[in-house]
């Protein structure tokens, strides 16, 4: 198959997570025979400074031409420490969203066994985690009016969702819910929220459609609690954008690190893919990001194209390096390896027939030849 995929490196980290998730793709190509053709473009901190807008409309053309987007990480923190400034990296990620219309954010949470000690959390509590986050991506607060008084002195940030919004990322939710474990949670703030009570509504009506799918509802200060007390309970989770973002960082900690999730943006145009973690800024350039996010959503990406033996090797390649203790500083302080060198296992994994029951060690007679 021959696709054309738009890459946006973005800020810190993403330049060199991104390097990784492509040689993952070359690696794909030259063994499935398929052919990319990345388009890359400018998005965030990184456009600002070349161009002085976050989101380009070139980069916009771009996406729209692509079968694929994949997206590194945004922000910067000359513009963190700065509220006066007059234009965000962020603004490019969210105007890109709401572009292509990418209204369903799915994040799923796995745990790796073999880093069930990685987690900072017991491992009884954490065993059975598999989850996936249905985050509603374009609304909300997120998009509502915002601004300030006269003086300055007063601030706000209008939050709505009409039934519409809500249906369509809803809908996504119980169709996945029907294909994995059955049961959808709806995370909201009913008791407080108008809009939560718009959500809880219209979920409840659309639940007659999915008798075979149990429906929860959960306010988001319990739900913050009962991820990290028993995750293993969760199934499909549903939310709106804000409590998304929030309770998806907080449900990575399971796994042991933030840099292991990946995540598919879905919607009207070309769906992006994108690690669910930041600019890490601190690490940027020093080749120890965790590039296993930006390789798992190429896993997703390649679903996305229907191309599933692909998307499977992929991630088998991942598990594999995670098992034989092949990671990050993030996920081992102690004995770890660099990012660029994850990047080039998992691609000599995918590309080369190595017998599952080969030790590394036997492999490479003592040590990988690249590390
Ligand atoms: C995410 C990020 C973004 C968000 C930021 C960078 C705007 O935190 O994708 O989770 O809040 O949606
Ligand atoms: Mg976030």
């Amino acid at each position: 198959m021959e696709k054309r995929i738009a890459v946006l490196p973005g800020d810190g980290i993403g330049p060199e997570v991104i390097k990784q998730a492509k040689k993952v793709l070359k690696a794909v190509a030259h063994r499935h025979r398929h052919t990319f053709t990345y388009d890359v473009a400018l998005v965030g901190a990184a456009a600002i400074d070349e161009t002085g807008n976050p989101l380009p409309e070139e980069t916009i053309d771009t996406c729209r031409q692509a079968d694929a987007v994949l997206f590194g990480a945004i922000g910067d923190p000359k513009y963190d420490n700065n509220p006066n400034a007059k234009v965000r990296p962020e603004q490019g990620l969210l105007q890109l969203r709401k572009s292509l219309g990418l209204y369903a954010n799915i994040r799923p949470v796995q745990l790796y066994p073999s880093l069930i000690e990685r987690s900072p959390l017991k491992e009884d509590r954490i065993k059975g985690t598999d989850l996936v986050v249905y985050r509603e991506l374009t609304g909300g607060i997120y998009f509502g009016e915002k601004g300030r008084d006269a003086e300055g002195k007063m601030a706000f940030d209008n939050c709505s969702y009409s039934i519409y919004e809500i249906e369509r990322v809803a809908k996504m939710a119980f169709e996945a819910a029907q294909r994995r474990r059955k049961k959808l949670t709806l995370v909201d703030k009913a008791n407080v929220l108008e809009t939560s009570r718009l959500w809880r509504e219209t979920v409840q009506v659309l639940s007659i459609n999915y008798p075979d799918v149990e429906v929860e509802y959960l306010f988001v200060d319990n739900a913050a609690m009962q991820i990290i007390q028993r995750p293993s309970q969760f199934d499909v989770i549903l939310t709106e954008n804000m409590f998304g973002d929030i309770i998806s960082d907080e449900a990575s900690v399971i796994t042991g690190s933030i840099g292991l999730l990946p995540s598919a943006s879905v919607g009207e145009q070309t769906s992006l893919f994108e690690p669910i973690h930041g600019s890490y800024p601190e690490a940027a350039g020093k080749d120890i990001a965790n590039p296993v996010a930006a390789i798992l959503s190429v896993a997703l990406l390649l679903e996305n194209l229907e191309m599933h033996k692909e998307a499977a090797a992929v991630r088998k390649a991942v598990q594999r390096t995670i098992d034989h203790g092949l990671v990050t500083p993030d996920l081992n302080p102690n004995s770890h390896v660099s990012c660029s060198k994850v990047g080039d296992v998992i691609s000599l994994l995918i590309e080369t027939d190595i017998p599952s029951e080969t030790t590394f060690e036997n492999l490479f007679e003592g040590s990988l030849p690249f590390i």
